[in-house]
């Protein structure tokens, strides 16, 4: 069993989620960040992968004070579990993705370098080993399950999100396209990684014009059912 997944990200109208500099660009209006917290509180978790960590050094908090209590009154703590998708352990140790304003997962694989992997250990980090050489995503949202976690927000980027469609991983899609044109042929986009042959079909749940943008909300036709998706092999990683 898996949890449900959902990407949650923000584009330009020519699909780029960055630039060239991979610099973290603000394509997101009042009105969608203020969804995008909302989103975060509804979720049990947060999964980035290491790239948007080295890049944006983000939080990834609940930003709103109601909104934390809102969790709060229900039993939650304040916070969703950060999940860090990093199979050489290259997070940084002053990453705030660490602080300790929430629980932090990182997914690492066999060859992360074990001081690296015991130093977070003994700041509590919780290290969960699944993959050899890369992280293996199946195994990874089988432990998020057998841990408790039911629903989670992927805010990106490109890479995590193609390796999470390639497994057939994602339930929804919600894509904000905010009112510009980025370019660069190098710059990160929604998906990265090798195309889809033949493509991944959606289903369009709903558009919504928000700001100055378009939200879009779309389902993933070809992804697993989350609730028969277990399809870990005989080369299942171990997990601790
Ligand atoms: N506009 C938005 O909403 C938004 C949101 C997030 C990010 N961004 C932008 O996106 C850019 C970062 O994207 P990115 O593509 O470079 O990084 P990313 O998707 O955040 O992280 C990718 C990394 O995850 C690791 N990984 C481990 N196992 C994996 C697996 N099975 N499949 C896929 N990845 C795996 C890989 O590094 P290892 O092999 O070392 O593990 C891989 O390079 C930044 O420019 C950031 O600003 C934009």
């Amino acid at each position: 069993m898996r949890p449900f997944v959902f990407i949650n990200i923000a584009s330009s109208v020519d699909g780029k989620i960055s630039d060239e500099r991979r610099r973290q660009l603000r394509i997101s209006c009042d009105e969608d960040l203020r969804r995008v917290d909302r989103l975060r509180a509804e979720s049990d978790a947060i999964m980035v992968g290491i790239g948007t960590v080295l890049a944006d050094d983000p939080k990834l908090t609940v930003k709103s004070r109601e909104l934390r209590m809102w969790r709060v009154k229900r039993g939650m703590p304040e916070n969703p579990v950060r999940v860090v998708v990093d199979s050489r352990c290259r997070v940084p140790l002053y990453a705030k993705v660490l602080n300790d304003e929430a629980e932090t997962i990182i997914a690492v694989s066999k060859l992360a370098d074990s001081k690296k992997v015991d130093a977070l250990r003994r700041r509590g980090i919780e290290i969960v080993v699944a993959g050899d050489s890369r992280v293996n995503l199946k195994a990874l949202m089988e432990y998020l399950h057998d841990r408790g976690i039911r629903k989670v927000m992927v805010e990106g980027g490109g890479t995590l999100n193609y390796g999470l469609l390639r497994e057939g991983l994602v339930d929804e899609i919600y894509v904000y396209y905010g009112n510009m044109i980025i370019g660069g042929s190098k710059s990160p986009t929604l998906v990265d990684g090798d195309s889809f042959d033949p493509p991944i079909r959606l289903e369009l749940i709903s558009v919504e014009r928000l700001g100055g943008g378009v939200l879009t909300k779309w389902r993933v036709k070809t992804g697993f059912c989350h609730r028969a998706s277990s399809r870990i092999s005989s080369s299942k990683p171990a997990l601790r």
